[in-house]
């Protein structure tokens, strides 16, 4: 059982002994942190015996929702049969050639074979490392240029920190890895001129590619990243000409096309993949999340057959990798997870309901004072909150508002995550009609209660 003694105890070591990522830490120590104790399908349990609705899945994993007991199951099986063997010196194991073999049948034809680590930010080191060493390979080491966006988010180590563009990442006082550029992203809402179409926009967004490829030569360019949709950077989804625009771009300059999927993969948008969703040919695709449905850590890259060519075509070692990479154990979750998911067909099921639900839900909130925008694609949904919907102008001093509205959303036993002033939400595929009807009723609510909080703000 757990109680409130329970509660202050693991408070008290935690702040103690555990430092947490992406915190203000003394923040943190003075309020506590929430300890969640269980997951239970769309909800997660705190040790206080709240039972909360999770709109974030985790951290866009769990997208078959919490605590399935099939999954616990081919853990346990797999970890009585083969706990843990390298894959590296010529050794490979039944779990990991059935994954790899299923992710190939999943993905664009083109993409065949996968390296595997265990999180977003290791596959995306990967994919980097590929990619130089691939137009090392073909005879143009100078390609070493990776193109990607501001507020991207690739992840946390330091080249996937490098390909982000978050402005507050790359502020810390490490150097940056070097070969990086940004340009602008994909952002309607707040990057469009009066009066821009979201088509217009999209094609210009587009062409910050081409611009950049030009600037610095095209002979030095590798690669363009991007994620299909922008999930850390505040839920941005590009008009429908943005994707098409991009493609056209990197066919031109030869430049490859790395889409990091580690939040798009496998059902978020209604397709496998969101390339699929988007029509984008990618070279390599990275994965992690909701692979495995955040169980297990596990993450890869699946690689085009282009680059695997290449590698075929020269003996030398690519010397990379690491002790995880292809976890027997993961890998039997992780097939575990798209057995069900392709059992119970969640896949079209975002496409005839989640994304349909989740879009409707989202409108009924357009009107309201504080909303700027209500977005969504598959089960990836955004509020923008501003001070003046009809000017779209923000709040001072960016993230306040948001975070007002997340600790609300907490209190009211609802997850949704603040970026800055923009609400985003991820829930898992399960959802049924009772969760949305459970979300609306909570949003409606939160709204108006931020809304006292800020209301001299708010223009009238
Ligand atoms: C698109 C994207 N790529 C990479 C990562 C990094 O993944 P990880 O936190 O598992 O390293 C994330 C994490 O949220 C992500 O959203």
């Amino acid at each position: 059982m757990t109680n409130q003694y329970q509660t202050e105890h693991y408070r008290e070591l935690d702040a103690l002994h555990h430092l947490h990522p992406f915190t203000t830490h003394s923040s943190l120590r003075a309020g506590g942190a929430r300890v969640i104790v269980r997951g239970d399908g769309p909800y997660i349990i705190d040790s206080d015996g709240h039972r909360i609705l999770d709109g974030m899945a985790g951290l866009w994993t769990a997208n078959l929702g919490h605590s399935r007991p099939e999954l616990a199951e081919a853990a346990y099986q797999q970890m009585l049969e083969l706990p843990f063997y390298n894959t590296f010196f010529r050794t490979t194991h039944p779990p990991v050639v059935a994954l790899s073999r299923k992710l190939a049948e999943l993905a664009p034809a083109n993409l065949n074979q996968v390296f595997y680590g265990s999180s977003g930010s290791e596959s995306n080191d990967t994919a980097i490392r590929l990619i130089r060493h691939y137009w090392a390979l073909k005879g143009e080491p100078k390609r070493r240029i990776i193109i990607s966006r501001k507020n991207a988010y690739h992840g946390s180590t330091i080249a996937a920190a490098s390909m982000s563009g978050m402005a507050h990442m790359h502020a810390h006082s490490y150097p940056l890895y070097e070969g990086f550029r940004h340009i602008m992203d994909p952002y309607w809402y707040g990057e469009s001129w009066d009066g821009e179409t979201p088509e217009d926009f999209g094609i210009r967004a587009a062409r910050a590619l081409e611009e950049e490829i030009l600037a610095v030569g095209p002979e030095n360019v590798a690669a363009f990243a991007g994620e299909p949709v922008q999930g850390a950077g505040g839920v941005k989804i590009p008009p429908e000409s943005y994707w098409p625009e991009i493609q056209r771009i990197v066919d031109k300059y030869g430049v490859l096309l790395l889409a990091d999927e580690v939040i798009t993969g496998f059902g978020r948008v209604g397709t496998w993949f969101a390339s699929e969703h988007y029509r984008i040919r990618p070279d390599l695709i990275t994965f992690a999340k909701a692979v495995t449905s955040g169980y297990l850590p596990l993450s890869g890259v699946i690689v085009g057959d282009d680059i695997v060519e290449a590698l075929m075509a020269h003996d030398d070692d690519f010397n990379h990798g690491y002790t995880f990479s292809g976890h027997p154990v993961a890998c039997a979750v992780a097939l575990k997870n798209l057995e069900i998911i392709e059992q119970e067909r969640l896949v079209p099921r975002v496409r005839e309901f989640g994304g349909p639900a989740l879009a409707k839900m989202l409108a009924k909130f357009k009107d309201h004072p504080l909303v700027g925008e209500v977005r969504s694609v598959g089960l990836l949904g955004a509020i923008e909150l501003v001070a003046d919907k009809r000017s779209r102008r923000r709040f001072a001093d960016p993230g306040r508002v948001g975070l007002i509205c997340r600790d609300h959303f907490f209190r009211e036993g609802f997850i949704m995550r603040a970026v800055f002033d923009t609400m985003v939400m991820a829930p898992p595929l399960i959802w049924e009609q009772q969760q949305f009807v459970e979300a609306e009723a909570v949003i409606g609510r939160v709204l108006d209660l931020t809304l006292e909080d800020v209301a001299g703000e708010v223009a009238a």
